[in-house]
């Protein structure tokens, strides 16, 4: 038996989804245990597309547990409407499937609004968020005033908690924001419909994650964003509000580090970031324009085109040590098919100094420029191979560069969207 801890490597969306839906084979259970909806996690089998926003991407897998961990923060009009999708398709079928610990912190209307409002400022602090209200509501959670599962649903709590707290977000979005007030009836009565629908997930995430490791069951946790993304080892503040590294596995959980067996880090072939901040090896060019096209490079949840650039292994390695990676999956080496010569940032050039290691300042980070070196391309469609002997030399050995600069073994290697387009070369769950 093991546990499995999935992150994302670098600025989010690296295939985390399609990773997880191929290891929940292998798996008894999987946990989401930071972010919400601002993740959009998509999965491809044979034809059809799930794109997840909340609900772990184990979930197409009849009879394996979903648990949503204390650490998420859940909207609950999205996650509905995210149930009612999967259900629709023929998933889901029995409620069971699916639990959400009861200190998971709502999204609630007036986060979104804050959210949404900032952003729309014309400050040079805009962070490009999701908009989806999670810094808001990590905010609440930090500073002891959000409301939790378990208040949603008890009326009398939850009506004493929103009284609370309205007052002042209101008093910030009319006054500060210059947006109108929320009602705090309507609130009550929206969030209270939600609640007797969701009434039936509720679970405890720590005592049922506890007796399924006792119990010698598999377990695989779901990351969401990326490790360049994490509050606090990120590039900070173009970063997100939760702890995207493995750690956060933990603490957005209730399962205990010497629980963890292994960690793997998914990784592109080359490199994405949404939104604003550092990016070093970004290509402003025709390059980055190929890349984005040819990768499909559009977010998953709000549609906006991708920033795209090359390898940059100073930030792999970061995202090794932070997360303890004991292998990586590496996704997407189809995009490069076409390229005579692959290029990948192996130091960052600091005025007179060399650097290899990812600065912690962004204002020396903004000041680095990529070191590249070339590689070999392939130029030959790899998408149909299932084996990683049978992939064309170059690719090969792109692949095992990529180890020697990281050091850390890569144990899956993906081709394609779709579930039957990866390799496995060794089973984290063995
Ligand atoms: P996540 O947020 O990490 O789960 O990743 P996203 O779903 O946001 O973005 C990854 C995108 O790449 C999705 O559209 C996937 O279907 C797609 N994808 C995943 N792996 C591969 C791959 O190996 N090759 C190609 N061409 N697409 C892939
Ligand atoms: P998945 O799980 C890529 C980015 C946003 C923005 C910053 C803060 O699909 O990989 P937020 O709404 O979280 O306050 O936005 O983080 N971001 C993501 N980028 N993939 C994601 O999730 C992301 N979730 C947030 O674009 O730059
Ligand atoms: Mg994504």
């Amino acid at each position: 038996m093991a546990n499995v801890v999935i992150i994302g490597a670098q600025w989010g969306d690296e295939g985390k989804g399609k990773v997880v839906d191929i290891y929940t084979a292998e798996a008894d259970g999987v946990v989401r245990f930071q972010g919400g909806n601002n993740a959009g996690h998509t999965l491809v089998v044979g034809n059809e597309k799930t794109v997840l926003h909340l609900i772990p991407s184990g979930i197409l897998h009849k009879g394996k547990r979903c648990v949503i961990g204390n650490g998420v923060v859940l909207d609950p009009k999205v996650f509905l409407v995210e149930i009612e999708g999967l259900k629709a398709k023929g998933y889901l079928q029995d409620d069971s499937q699916l639990m959400v610990d009861g200190a998971v912190h709502l999204i609630m209307p007036y986060h979104v609004a804050i959210d949404k409002a900032r952003e729309g400022r014309s400050t040079d602090r805009k962070i490009g968020t999701t908009g989806r209200g999670i810094g808001p509501t990590y905010e609440d959670k930090v500073g002891r005033r959000g409301i939790r599962f378990a208040d949603l649903l008890k009326p009398e709590a939850f009506r004493k908690r929103l009284k609370e707290v309205l007052p002042e977000k209101n008093f910030y979005l009319e006054k500060y924001l210059g947006q109108p007030p929320l009602n705090e009836d309507e609130i009550f009565n929206e969030y209270q419909g939600y609640a007797e629908k969701l009434r039936c997930y509720l679970g405890n995430a720590s005592v049922e994650l506890d007796a399924a490791i006792r119990a010698g069951k598999n377990l695989l946790f779901e990351g969401a964003q990326g490790s360049m993304l994490d509050i606090d080892h990120g590039t900070y503040p173009y970063v997100t509000s939760s702890s995207t590294v493995s750690a956060g596995a933990c603490t957005g959980s209730g399962v205990g580090p010497t629980r963890i067996d292994q960690v793997i880090g998914i990784t592109k072939a080359y490199v994405t970031r949404v939104g604003e901040g550092p990016f070093p090896t970004e290509l402003l060019d025709e390059m980055g324009e190929q890349l984005r096209t040819t990768g499909a490079e559009f977010g998953a949840t709000t549609g906006r085109p991708r920033r795209c650039g090359w390898l940059d292994i100073v930030a792999l390695r970061e995202a090794v040590r932070v997360n303890g990676l004991t292998g990586l999956a590496l996704t997407k080496l189809d995009v490069l098919n076409d390229l005579e010569t692959i290029r990948v940032c192996t130091a960052y050039r600091y005025g007179d100094q060399l650097l290899t290691n990812f600065p912690s300042d962004l204002d020396v980070l903004q000041q680095c420029t990529p070191v590249l070196e070339d590689v070999p391309g392939w130029q030959t469609t790899i998408n149909e191979v299932t084996s990683f002997e049978e992939l064309p030399q170059q690719a090969i050995d792109y692949v095992k560069r990529i180890e020697a600069w990281s050091g850390v073994p890569v144990v899956l290697v993906s081709v394609g969207p779709r579930r039957d387009e990866t390799m496995l070369r060794s089973n984290p769950f063995a």
